[in-house]
Order: structure tokens, then sequence, then C-alpha cells
């Protein structure tokens, strides 16, 4: 056991967590270059629960008394209020970090009380704790917001349930499909991502405490106790790669970027549907905006800068990945850059989202719009070629027929669906009676029933399918 001595509050020259063995301070220049106070702040209140979690694992191992944990949870206490309210104080601070902004505020209450708490222990992993925290948090909000845009999906979907419009490839009329499917594709992208943030959760939750700087604690603390403490499932199996690792950092704002390119692809699908040529949908005015020159105008804005703000989601993605780049093992300084690029993109896709989902819940489709375009009888092409299959033509021969049955309508200058039977009879006589009415829009449709198709009957299991899987996560603690 340890010898209680008498605390004497040393001669410190120095203000920092740092200052013994220097002489001098540091240049004022670097100084500001080094700071990461003015971020990391935002990790402050993971940090008290670190410490809070730290002080009652040092009085399992004898460093604290249970009259000093008390008063240490206490001032702890204190500064986390004092920081709810007080922001000109936290403005104020010159603190080099949140680790130091804490151990300051410590001592001004506890005097040298305040000092002892940072036994046995290194900011390298106090910051990786603290981080992963975050990101924890952070990755159920994003969750949550997501989760509101695809109730938003699945709302317009039900609501367009039977609407058909002109599916494309290429940006060319290809087959008919449903609106409430084109819709449902994008859910589920969006359902992906789902399941990406979960699994960046899940690589954040481990506790690195007690890792030390690099190599362990010498204090026999219960590591995993703390890591209960702290609400992780587990605790990080190697100190030196604790202090190293950031893929819990990279894993979400993975996850966060594929959200974005999923946005933006929704995004660029508004922008041209909103178009005159396309007038598919009509956008709430509350999320478009008009022109200083052009009094017409109603613009897609909101669409356009989601489109647009995607790419800082992918820049932070690429800095990350550029920050990890060639590091050694071991806690570097380097990896103080981590955080902003994070806290940025996590700020943008909240915001992205939120935008997202109102500009989706006020839109409007133009059923008769998407009717009048469906109605091109090109997209029936590939069904003509289906009915050819069902008597039995191989399917490149039926491609063939219908291939120059348009190029004869086209002769003709009308729509193939209007060739008189003969003409049909004299490429095919296979082009019998109910050719026509088997290649309706209806029928294209309904035809395409497999699971995943575009059918009614697929479409509203899949809606059924996703509703589950929202409602099972709403069930997940
Ligand atoms: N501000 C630092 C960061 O964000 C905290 C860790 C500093 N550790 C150190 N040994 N200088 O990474």
């Amino acid at each position: 056991m340890f010898r209680k001595v008498e605390f004497v509050k040393p001669e410190r020259k120095s203000d920092r967590l740092w200052g013994g063995r220097f002489e001098n301070a540091p240049d004022a220049r670097f100084d500001a270059f080094q700071r990461s106070w003015a971020f990391d702040r935002r990790l402050l209140p993971y940090e008290i629960a670190v410490d809070r979690a730290w002080a009652k694992a040092l009085q399992g191992v004898g460093i604290f008394t249970e009259v000093e944990v008390r008063q240490t949870l206490a001032a702890l206490d204190k500064i986390a209020e004092r920081a709810q309210n007080d922001v000109a104080w936290l403005d104020s601070s010159t603190a080099e970090d949140v680790h130091q902004f804490v151990e300051n505020a410590l001592v001004e209450e506890l005097g040298p009380l305040g000092w002892k708490l940072h036994t046995g222990r290194s900011r390298n992993e106090l910051v990786a704790t603290d981080f992963r925290l975050f990101v924890i948090d952070a990755v159920a909000e994003t969750r949550r917001s997501l989760v509101a845009l695809l109730d938003g999906l699945l709302l317009q979907s039900k609501a367009n349930l039977k609407t058909p419009m002109a599916g494309m490839t290429h940006m060319q009329h290809a087959q008919p499909i449903l609106l409430s499917h084109f819709l449902m594709a994008h859910a589920e992208a969006f359902s992906r991502d789902l399941a990406r943030l979960e699994n960046a959760a899940a690589t954040a939750d481990a506790c690195p405490m007690g890792s030390g700087a690099l190599a362990g604690c010498s204090f026999a603390i219960d590591r995993a106790a703390l890591a209960r403490e702290l609400g992780f499932s587990r605790i990080t199996a190697n100190s030196l790669d604790a202090v190293s690792d950031r893929d819990f950092a990279l894993d979400t704002v993975f996850a966060l970027a594929g959200i974005a390119t999923h946005l933006s692809r929704l995004a660029e699908d508004f922008v041209l549907f909103a178009s005159q040529e396309f007038s598919y949908v009509v956008l709430p005015e509350e999320y478009s905006t008009g022109s200083s020159l052009m009094p017409q105008k109603k613009n897609p804005d909101s669409w356009e800068l989601l489109r647009g703000k995607t790419g800082r989601i992918t820049a932070a993605l690429f800095s990350l990945f550029t920050t990890l780049k060639g590091l050694p093992s071991s806690y570097q300084r380097d990896l103080q850059e981590d955080k902003e690029a994070l806290f940025a993109a996590h700020d943008q896709i909240t915001e992205m989202l939120s935008v997202a989902a109102g500009a989706l819940a006020g839109s409007k489709f133009r059923a008769d719009r998407l009717s009048a375009v469906v109605s091109d009888p090109t997209l029936l092409a590939t069904d003509a070629a289906d009915y050819l299959v069902h008597k039995g033509v191989p399917f490149r021969q039926a491609h063939d027929l219908v291939g120059k049955l348009l190029s004869e309508a086209e002769k003709q200058g009308k729509p193939w669906t209007q060739l008189s039977q003969g003409d049909m009879q004299k490429l095919s006589p296979l082009f019998e009676g109910d050719f026509l009415e088997s290649c309706s829009v209806e029928s294209a449709i309904a035809s395409k029933s497999v699971p995943g198709g575009t059918a009614e009957e697929s479409v509203r299991a899949a809606i059924v399918q996703l509703e589950q899987k929202l409602k099972q996560l709403e069930n997940k603690p």
C-alpha cells in the first residue's frame, strides 16, 4: 500500500502541464499555433466524465482517499455547471487544451489535490477516450437525423405508391417504374448508411484509459470497471495501438461521407425534376430562392447546396486519411488534427439532413407530368420483346424484331403502338391481337413483381421491411 504523506504544494515556475524541464516559455506564435482549446473545448463534458471515473479508479488502487474522491467529484460537478452557464469563462481561458483547462479549474477549486488526478495517466489516452465518447454520441445524433429523413422518404413513398414515372438509365427513357420505387431506392441507400454508422459506433466503443502515454498504467487500476463506468462495453487491447488508433474517426467520417454522397444523388434528382423540362416536382417555397434579376425564378437552392456541401464531408475524410498517412506508431501531435475534420463533418451532416428532410417533406410531385412522360411508348419496348419471349422467341431475336418495329414506326412518323396489326405481323406473325394490351405501363410495372422489383406489391413489401427495420432500431437501447 502507499504511504500517505502530507501533500506539499511544490513551487511551479510554469502554468503548463509540462513546464518542469523547460527554462524558456514557448514562442508566442508557436504557442498560439499549438493550442487546441479553441476546438477541443467541445470535449469538455467527456473530459469531466473521464476525470470522474479516473478519480474512482485511483481510489481503487489507494492513491485517492474516499474524502479526496468526494472532494474531486464535487469540484468536477462545479466545473461542469459553471462551464454550462459561463461561456465567458471558457472564452477567456488561456489553457493549452481541454485537459489543461480542467486541471487548472480543479487546482483553483481544490488546491494541490487538483494536481493529483493526473496520476498514472496521459493526455494521449485522455484525448483518445474523450474523442471516442464524443463520436459515440455524435453517431447516435446522426442516426436520429437519418431516421427522420427515412421517415420522410417512407411517407412520400406511401403517398405516391401507385404513381408511374419514366425510369431512366444514362438519363434516357428506359422502363416505367413507380415513383414510390424511385423514392425507396434512395431510402435503401440511406438505410445502408445507418448500418455504417452503427459500425462506426461499435469501433469507437472501446475504452483506452489505462493505456498511459503508450505503455500502459503502472497502477493496477480496474480497466474494465472504468470502461463500464464510462458506458464503454469493452477496453482497448493494446496500449500502444490505443494511443495511435483513429480508425473510429475514419469509420465515422466515412459513414458521413456516404450519407453526403447519397444526399447529393437525391439532390441532383430533385434539381433535375424541378427543372421546367421535367416539371416532375414542385419544391416548397420555404426551401427555394428567387433571383435578384429574373422575377420568374424559383431556384432549387436547398438541393443545390446539399449537393455542393457534400464536398466538405468528402474533404474531411481525405483530411483525416492524410493526417494518418505516414505517422509512426504511438501518439504524435499530428493527431490533434483529427478533431476539427470530424467536428466539421458532423455539424455539416446534421444541417444537411435536416434541410433535406424539410425540402423533401414540402415537395409535391406532379402526377400529371409524370404520367404524360411515362406514356412515351418507347418505354415499353422491352416489354414488347418479353411478349415475344413468352411466345418462344429467343430474346436476342425478339430484341431485334422489336427494334425493327420501332424503326418502321419511326419511318411512318408515329408511335409504334399505333402501327397497324398488318404492319406488325409483316415483321412477325407472333404479334397477335393481345399484343398491345399486354404492353401497357400498368402491365409493364405489374410484371416486375420479383422481390426488389417495381411492381406495387414488391414496393409495398420493401416499405414494410424498412419500417420494421426502423422499428427495431427504435427499440434498441
Ligand atoms: N491536444 C492534444 C490532442 O488533441 C492532446 C494530447 C496532447 N498530448 C501530448 N502529449 N502533447 O491530440
